[in-house]
């Protein structure tokens, strides 16, 4: 009886009809001009998509409004924004509480020697005896051998003679290390040593 009267609800109001060729879900009623609008699921993927968009918006909301986080807030992004560029390398290295001295620690020549493994090699061989660029283990200098002249050309570079500067990618602190490092060189014996290029100096280190 109850059954009964179950079914009669479902067939006087049906959802929708299945049409019979292209077994198509098609809403009831809902025929304009001579064309049917469908009953098809949407997509699971556009459906996903959509639910994300929400948690996203509601993560938003609580973040601007309720925790009234630092980096949602212009102000405080610009100070954030501006701290980060002071601290950057080529910014640090002006600043005066910064010292251009030869590190002798086993960690810095450590990375020193990590550093131009990864930098200096291609150029100026994983032994220092120079390609591109010139003989480390040498007594010549093109540019002068104290640490403030090697500090210098790595920061700046050399473009035109093919030597890269290193300040977007070196910390100064790493420029200390890879020119310490580089100072173990001297005086070693290269298996392949490019002629000595620039004056000869006397080694200060
Ligand atoms: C793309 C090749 C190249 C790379 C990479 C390179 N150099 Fe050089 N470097 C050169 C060349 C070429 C010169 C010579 C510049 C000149 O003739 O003025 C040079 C010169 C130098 C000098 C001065 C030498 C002198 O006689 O006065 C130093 C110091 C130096 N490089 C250190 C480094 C360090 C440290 C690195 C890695 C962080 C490095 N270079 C990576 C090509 C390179």
């Amino acid at each position: 009886m109850e059954n009964n009267e179950n079914n009669k609800h479902k067939i006087q109001k049906p959802k929708y009809e299945i049409d019979t060729l292209t077994n198509d879900r098609l809403l009831a009623d809902h025929e304009y001009d001579g064309i049917q609008e469908l009953d098809n699921d949407l997509p699971p993927w556009w459906k996903w998509l959509f639910y994300i968009t929400i948690v996203f918006g509601v993560i938003y909301m609580i973040r601007l409004w309720v925790f009234k986080s630092d980096d949602m807030n212009q102000n405080k992004e610009y100070e954030m924004e501006m701290a980060k560029v002071a601290s950057l390398p080529s910014q640090q290295a002006n600043a005066a509480s910064f010292e251009i001295i030869v590190l002798t620690d086993d960690a810095s020549i450590a990375s020193g020697k990590d550093i131009y493994d990864k930098n200096c090699a291609v150029c100026h061989t994983p032994d220092g005896g120079g390609l591109v660029g010139p003989n480390f283990a040498d007594d010549y200098w093109i540019h002068g051998n104290s640490m403030e002249d090697m500090f210098k050309i790595v920061r700046d570079g050399v473009l035109e003679k093919g030597m890269t500067p290193f300040k977007a990618q070196l910390s100064p602190t790493m420029h200390l290390e890879v020119l310490s490092y580089i100072i173990t060189m001297h005086g070693t014996s290269p298996a392949n040593p490019k002629a000595p290029e620039g004056e000869k100096m006397d080694w200060p280190h």
